[in-house]
């Protein structure tokens, strides 16, 4: 990615003036809780190194100009016109649209956005591109808004002017990550607990499955219907508390009862859900305790857990994790995000992390013909506005 520098050059270039405001947006990797924030549980990500940087200066056209420079591409559109058009330029789109539904118009733009947030690696690019963009609508529409409210507006955006039924956990780890801090977040009441990383006693390594996978396509659209279905038997069943919203809102005690009254794949799905929500706290006492050997150990459940029972697991993503789980000095490992494909997290000793990440490489390689990419990631703040 082009640095600040670089990136204000290539602006004034293309739009022959200098930015006036600056803002950046992490990605992230989540921990553990998994498909669990769209029924209303608990997470754990942290926002990490890599990011999306935008630049921007104000138009009184009523028009966006935006260049990426990923893409390498420039568009246009204007804000009284917004419209999807199946891109990346959606997601510059649609925080503007939450933006003005919550509050006054916002001004035309000309914009440059640049990252080395890797795109479709489930290392949420597009969380970082939306919350970059808003940070610098919103500065230039003169509104303050809390990192919180910029999250929720961005989330408004993907879920309704993108089409991606995702719930909070990606807006809320880019926006309100903490250096090396994980983030608990209950996806019901939207409270948020840093949780310390115990920076120097461990190390974070993320491998890129080379599978690419696009969220509106499919399977994770399916998965959050069949968590309707199944809780919708679990109701009708009697099991689910007549109030229950969410599957959030049944506990591991109740699987027994579940595996009567569900067909098997509702069950499945039921199963990772109400056995992951209860490893995020699991897991969070553990790495709190300094008791590495057992967080890995709740990563490694939660991966069979994904694997098997909620099936979003692929052959890379298999071969990743047991590849970095047989490797000297790997706590654990599990996919990080939605699955069908992108990245892997591996829970690493420092000491160890080179050689386990050696042994990922060169596996991966004899079985797959190609190395991943990996990364050593550092947990790392939340988006913030930069000053020009
Ligand atoms: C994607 C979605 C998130 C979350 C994860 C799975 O990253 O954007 O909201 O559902 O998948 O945990």
């Amino acid at each position: 990615m082009r640095g600040l520098e670089a990136l204000t050059d290539a602006f004034a270039a293309r739009f022959g003036r200098r930015p006036e405001w600056a803002a950046r947006a992490p990605g992230r990797v989540n921990l553990i809780g998994e498909h669990t924030d769209y029924n209303e549980g608990l997470v754990l990500p942290c926002a990490i190194d890599r990011d999306t940087l935008a630049l921007a200066a104000p138009r009184d056209d009523g028009r966006v100009r935006v260049w990426s420079d990923e893409a390498g591409e420039e568009q246009g559109f204007a804000l009284a016109a917004l419209a999807r058009r199946g891109g990346w330029v959606d997601y510059v789109q649609a925080p503007a649209w939450a933006l003005a539904t919550l509050g006054p118009a916002l001004p035309g733009l000309d914009l440059a956005v640049a990252s080395d947030v890797p795109a479709g690696a489930g290392l949420s690019s597009s969380a970082a591109l939306g919350l970059a963009v808003a940070h610098v609508f919103t500065a230039a529409a003169g509104r303050a808004l809390a990192p919180r409210e910029l999250a929720e507006a961005v989330h408004l955006g993907e879920n309704q002017f993108v089409g991606v039924g995702c719930g909070i956990l990606d807006q809320f780890a880019s926006a309100l990550g903490r250096r090396d801090h994980a983030l608990r977040i209950d996806c019901r009441d939207r409270s948020v607990e840093p949780v310390p990383l115990g920076a120097g006693r461990v190390r974070l390594l993320v491998a890129h499955s080379g599978v690419t996978r696009a969220l509106a396509a499919g399977g994770y659209a399916q998965r959050v219907a069949e968590c309707r279905a199944a809780l919708a038997a679990a109701r009708a069943a009697g099991i689910a508390p007549p109030g229950a919203r969410a599957l959030r809102d049944l506990e591991p005690a109740q699987l027994p009862a579940l595996e009567r009254a569900l067909e098997p794949t509702l069950l499945r799905r039921a199963r990772h859900v109400i056995r992951e929500n209860a490893r995020v706290d699991a897991f969070r006492a553990a790495v709190l305790e300094g008791a590495l050997g057992r967080a890995g150990a709740l990563l490694r459940e939660g991966m069979a857990s994904l694997r098997d029972d909620y099936e979003v697991s692929v052959p890379e993503l298999d071969a990743l994790c047991a590849l970095g789980d047989a490797a000297p000095g790997c706590h654990g490992s599990r996919l990080t995000g939605a699955g069908f494909g992108g990245c892997t997290l591996h829970l690493v000793e420092p000491a160890a992390a080179d050689e386990v990440a050696r042994a990922i490489r060169s596996g991966f390689a004899r079985r797959f013909g190609r190395e991943p990419p990996l990364w050593s990631v550092r947990p790392s703040d939340g988006a913030s506005a930069l000053r020009l």
